[in-house]
């Protein structure tokens, strides 16, 4: 087992700096904005500015519709594309979805499943978000799974038992190989497109908390290799010190992915770390 893993929730430390034993994943969830056309001028330039950038996966994930002209613009660069949601179903009666086989088919590696904003605004329950999590398994990209509590869960000293909670749902039936693939995102709903960031140290306690659960469930050498995202009002100005802890992998950045210089800065900050 590494030093990371022996670190204690309440032993917070920085003052020496170690480097990274997982490889950074920076991931850009736009949400609901941009059209095919701005899309495309944004992942231009960013394919431009990032350039350099071999050390971490850099995701984006524009809404579907931008999918494909993303994926042109992004071509022959190292910058990955992701969707944002996902229909557990491969084809069929449901209209207005889209399934896992369609997105891999645009070139899609990465699908986000179980963001807050789905689990809130759209009633998704555990056992839809495990739902989804197999079918995008079973056609190949890699999910990026979103677990988080509200500010009143927080409150009333909740968060664990919620990322207990919303982890065992979500891999239910799922094996091992399986879980191995998915890479998690604790994103505080209380954090997101608020302006109030988790503390570096908030963040890497709730993160050493699910590896150390992850180690009791799968093993130390399963846990010691997830990369856990840290996502909610990431910016410029917070981003290095979030990724610098021990146990963060990386950001999944919603509004500060949207303008070119703020992700490019994101980026930058988790470059030899
Ligand atoms: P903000 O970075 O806008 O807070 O959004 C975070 C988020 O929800 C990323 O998935």
């Amino acid at each position: 087992m590494n030093e990371k893993n022996n670190q204690k929730s309440g032993n917070h430390q920085n003052s020496e700096v170690k480097k990274k034993t997982r490889s950074l994943l920076i991931a850009g969830n736009w949400k609901m904005y941009k059209d095919h056309k701005d899309a495309y001028v944004i992942a231009t330039a960013l394919k431009e500015k990032l350039a350099d950038i071999s050390t971490i996966r850099i995701v984006l994930c524009p809404p579907f519709t931008s999918l494909q002209s993303v994926g042109q613009a992004i071509e022959g660069s190292s910058l990955l594309l992701g969707a944002q949601d996902v229909h557990w179903e491969r084809e069929g009666a449901f209209t207005g979805e889209i399934s896992a086989q369609m997105l891999l088919a645009l070139g899609c590696k990465y699908v986000i499943v179980g963001h807050s904003e789905r689990r809130h605004l759209f009633h998704e329950s555990n056992k839809i978000v495990n739902l989804k999590l197999k079918a995008v398994l079973k056609e190949g990209p890699l999910p990026i799974l979103c677990v988080g509590e509200t500010l009143q869960e927080r409150e009333r000293g909740k968060t664990e038992e919620v990322m207990e909670d919303q982890l065992k749902g979500a891999f239910e039936d799922l094996t091992p190989e399986d879980i191995g693939k998915i890479v998690l995102a604790y994103e505080p709903v209380w954090a997101i497109g608020t302006g109030k960031t988790a503390t570096p140290k908030q963040a890497n306690d709730v993160h050493l908390f699910i590896r150390r659960k992850l180690e009791e469930k799968y093993g130390p050498e399963m846990a010691a290799k997830m990369n856990i995202l840290y996502g909610g009002s990431v910016k410029p100005e917070n981003a290095k010190d979030l990724l610098k802890e021990q146990e963060i992998d990386g950001a999944l950045v919603g509004g500060a992915s949207l303008e070119v210089d703020s992700f490019e800065k994101i980026v930058r900050s988790g470059v030899d770390l």
